[in-house]
């Protein structure tokens, strides 16, 4: 396993790490929860990822009941959570959502609970909240980490101008400020991480801890001929990713790329995942897996980086056609 510093932080990362999303409490048991953390663990991964609006706190809470069976050495891994959803979906009452002192505090102390941890490692505002001044969210994540409940506080799917503001609070008070965005990255998914904080990697640093770089399981080739039985696009309520990934132009791409793959003799798996970590902006790529056999598939992008000679990297780039520029005119 590879690690990688946080952008300007001390904490190292490995360079894949293991989320929760969709599949924890939704699609896998706590038996199956505990074999793929495993999994990962012992390959050297040192990074979980949760939110509390995962599976509205069911996640968090088979996360912390794994954690605390596995009892592996709390200094040996990084946990995070992330606020501004709420975890009561449709019954959320003011207050239980978005980013105001109240319910950053408020969340970060259930989450904890739920985690049955002491500490959050990271601690991520889920979305920009353009209801709540930046000064209060700023002054609320300095002081969580002043009375040692999160170790260092990020973003998750902020403009690179939102968190440049977020910076200046911290500057001009002498506050600790954001030193992470967990934003979407992958082949079809590029503007925030390759345009948009380009300045902000440049000025302030930012490390990244990517999400869907499988764009969903889309980028391994798995729907190709329509949706499995089981799959993530197959289970209700999530049309709006259907309709994100299955389409004609993009099927057609993910096609060319599978057989690409295969000439490089890697997985489409191994090498769309290998293509986000190549790229030095990304800290690590948080991977999803319902199964054992994806996760394992998975770890071996890890070999399959310096498969992606500058060679197959511009045809991926012919497939793609879609490589972000700034339009100054
Ligand atoms: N901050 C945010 O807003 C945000 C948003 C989304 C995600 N995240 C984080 O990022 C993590 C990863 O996101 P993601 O789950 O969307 O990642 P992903 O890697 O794009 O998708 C993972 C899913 O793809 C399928 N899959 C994975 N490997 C496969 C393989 N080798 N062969 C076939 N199918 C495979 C599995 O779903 P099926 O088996 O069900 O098909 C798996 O659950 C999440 O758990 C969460 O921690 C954060």
């Amino acid at each position: 396993m590879e690690y990688r510093r946080l952008g300007k932080a001390g904490l190292q990362l490995s360079v894949l790490s293991f989320g929760s999303w969709v599949t924890f409490h939704k699609q896998i048991s706590d038996g199956s929860a505990d074999e793929l953390m495993g999994i990962a663990y012992d390959n050297g991964i040192n990074f979980f990822d949760n939110a509390e609006a995962y599976a509205l706190g069911e996640s968090e809470k088979m996360m912390g009941r794994v954690l605390k069976k596995k009892s592996w050495d709390r200094t040996s891994y990084v946990l995070s959570s992330k606020a501004y959803f709420g975890w009561r979906g449709k019954q959320n009452k003011p207050n239980q959502s978005g980013l105001s002192r109240k319910h950053l505090v408020e969340a970060c102390q259930e989450a904890l609970q739920r985690l049955q941890a002491d500490y959050l490692d990271l601690y991520f505002c889920h979305r920009p909240d353009p209801d709540v001044p930046i000064e209060e969210v700023v002054w609320t994540m300095h002081n969580l980490v002043q009375q040692g409940k999160i170790l260092y506080w990020g973003t998750s799917m902020w403009s690179g101008a939102e968190i440049m503001e977020a910076h200046r609070v911290a500057h001009q008070n002498g506050l600790i400020g954001p030193v992470v965005e967990q934003t979407q990255y992958n082949m079809f998914e590029r503007a925030k991480i390759e345009l948009d904080y380009l300045p902000v990697y440049q000025n302030v640093g930012l490390g990244t801890t990517i999400w869907s770089p499988l764009a969903a399981g889309f980028l391994t080739g798995k729907y190709n001929e329509g949706i499995p039985e089981g799959s993530r696009l197959s289970i209700q309520g999530f049309d709006w990713l259907k309709e994100r990934w299955l389409q004609e132009d993009k099927l057609k791409k993910v096609k060319e790329l599978g057989k690409l793959a295969g000439e490089t003799g890697v997985s489409l798996a191994e090498m769309a995942i290998a293509w986000t970590i190549k790229n030095p902006h990304v800290t690590t790529a948080i991977l999803g897996a319902t199964k054992k056999e994806q996760l394992l598939e998975n770890l071996k992008a890890l070999d399959a980086v310096s498969k992606l000679t500058p060679e197959v990297m511009e045809k991926i780039e012919n497939i793609l056609q879609n490589k972000p520029f700034l339009n100054l005119a």
